[in-house]
């Protein structure tokens, strides 16, 4: 959008969240408070944006990296000091400027949109973005005079108790004509309770100048939820959560238990998939269709193809081909890739490992750093012995090769296409290609020695 630039209020330490991670960065839904809002703005196509960073500045750049400009805000003196951070960058220009807090991060962009179309509409120098909360309690109230025009935003500590009757809120969201903005914001002082510059104090200033100062109500309060605690913190993630669940079910996703489900804002599912409850699913994860996760299934940042089953398992960083079988209780470590109509069974732990098409390890197991073949059986209590304290060695197994049950590969080992280990073999030397390797002392039998035994 031409001339429409963003200023997102990311520099508040956030006190009441008794944290050591700085306020904006506390994930809803697995994505930072400011994240979502950043994302937003985006969408929206906005020209410029500009976060007003405080302490935790470089956190927040590295989340955030160039997707946005960023302006320091030294000490936090207020929420009108911190857009006046942005003067140098934004100052000058003509345009609509959006001013968005980095704590709301449930606000959409067709709300963002509504609210700036309003303030076109109106040819206002300002518009607000109100909402009627069950109760109103910390946010700013609207004043609005006997015609029904606002007036100006009471803060809750400097509210009279006539004032904390009223129920519209100020969601902390406004547009304004930019060059008014930052004329305006050189006029506000500090003289309130709190003894800040509050950005709220604007529209009082463009009011008097005889500008016109608009609001834009939203009928969906929960959109304007400001996370100021941690229980605002939760009630967020459950308004989130309940929007992505409800966003997958109507794209075809078949979720038996909604509010037992959790799902990341950027997480791809495709249709068909069944999610059964408990499931968690982190980060950029991709699930494609026709799939069942079953109970419990924690999956981060992996991508698994169709038609697969993960039941009761745990699944990081990893790619899980089509038709594949994985668990229950199984443990899929980074960097693994398994193929496809592979199984994968219970007690198995695979990490750093390549696990070719139609392969099994189906239960047991420790496969990590190896490159496993397609069609290779692996038998139940087979490890990869790859770690001597220092390193980690590398196991390949290559295609239609057989390990015997309760096998110890010692690598870095070799073993060869089609080859056998013999089951209770400790292999530390390479297996040639269609050999049979048994590497396990041989039995003997005493006959009749448990008879001789007893009479002693
Ligand atoms: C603010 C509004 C209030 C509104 C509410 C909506 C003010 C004075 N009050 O109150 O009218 O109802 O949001 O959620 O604006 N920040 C800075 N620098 C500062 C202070 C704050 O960057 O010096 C940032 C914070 O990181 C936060 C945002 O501004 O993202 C809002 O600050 P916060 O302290 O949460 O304001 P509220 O008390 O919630
Ligand atoms: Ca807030």
């Amino acid at each position: 959008m031409a001339n429409t630039y963003a200023v997102v209020l990311a520099a508040g330490q956030g006190t009441r969240m008794k944290s050591k991670l700085y306020k904006v960065l506390h994930p809803v839904c697995g994505k930072p408070m400011v994240e979502h809002v950043v994302d937003h703005i985006q969408e929206l196509g906005a020209e410029r944006i500009v976060t007003i960073v405080g302490h935790g500045a470089e956190m927040v750049q590295e989340q955030l990296g160039n997707r946005s400009e960023y302006a320091l805000q030294e000490e936090q003196l207020g929420t009108a000091h911190a857009v006046l951070q942005a003067d140098s960058v934004l100052g000058n220009l003509e345009g609509t400027t959006l001013v968005i807090c980095g704590d709301t991060p449930l606000i959409r962009p067709e709300t963002i949109q509504a609210l700036l179309q309003h303030h076109q509409e109106t040819s206002a120098k300002a518009t607000i973005l109100t909402g009627i909360p069950e109760d109103p309690t910390g946010y700013g109230r609207i004043i609005r005079n006997a015609e029904g025009h606002v007036e100006r935003i009471v803060e809750q500590k400097d509210a009279s108790s006539e004032q904390q009757l009223v129920k519209e809120i100020n969601s902390g969201t406004y547009c304004f004509d930019n060059k008014a903005l930052f004329e305006a914001l050189k006029l506000v002082k500090n003289e309130n309770v709190q003894g800040e510059y509050y950005l709220p104090d604007v529209i009082e200033i463009l009011k008097q100048q005889g500008d016109i100062v608009s609001a834009y109500a939203t009928s969906d309060f929960e959109e304007t939820l400001g996370v100021n605690d941690r229980v605002a913190l939760s009630q967020a993630e459950s308004i989130m959560r309940a929007r992505i669940v409800e966003k997958h079910m109507r794209n075809g996703v078949t979720i038996i238990n909604p509010t037992n489900t959790y799902i990341s804002a950027d997480a791809i599912i495709g249709s068909d998939t069944v999610l059964q409850p408990g499931v968690m699913i982190e980060g950029s994860s991709e699930i494609a269709g026709e799939c069942i996760i079953g109970p419990n299934s924690h999956i981060v940042d992996s991508k698994i193809g169709d038609r697969t089953t993960i039941h009761s398992s745990v699944v990081t960083k990893s790619v899980i081909g089509s038709d594949t079988a994985v668990g229950p209780f199984a443990h899929i470590r980074p960097d693994s890739e398994v193929g496809n109509e592979a199984k994968i069974g219970n007690f198995v732990e695979i990490k750093k490992t390549k696990l070719g098409n139609q392969s099994k390890v189906s239960h047991l197991s420790y496969i990590g750093d190896a490159e496993v073949g397609e069609r290779v059986n692996i038998g139940c209590g087979t490890i990869t012995v790859n770690y001597d304290g220092k390193n980690k060695f590398l196991t390949t197994i290559e295609d239609d090769s057989f390990v015997g049950c309760n096998s110890n590969l010692v690598a870095p080992v070799t073993i060869g296409e089609g080859a056998y280990v013999a089951a209770g073999s400790t292999i530390t030397k390479n297996v040639p290609a269609q050999a049979l390797s048994i590497g396990r002392a041989r039995q003997e039998n005493k006959e009749g020695y448990v008879k001789k035994l007893k009479l002693k």
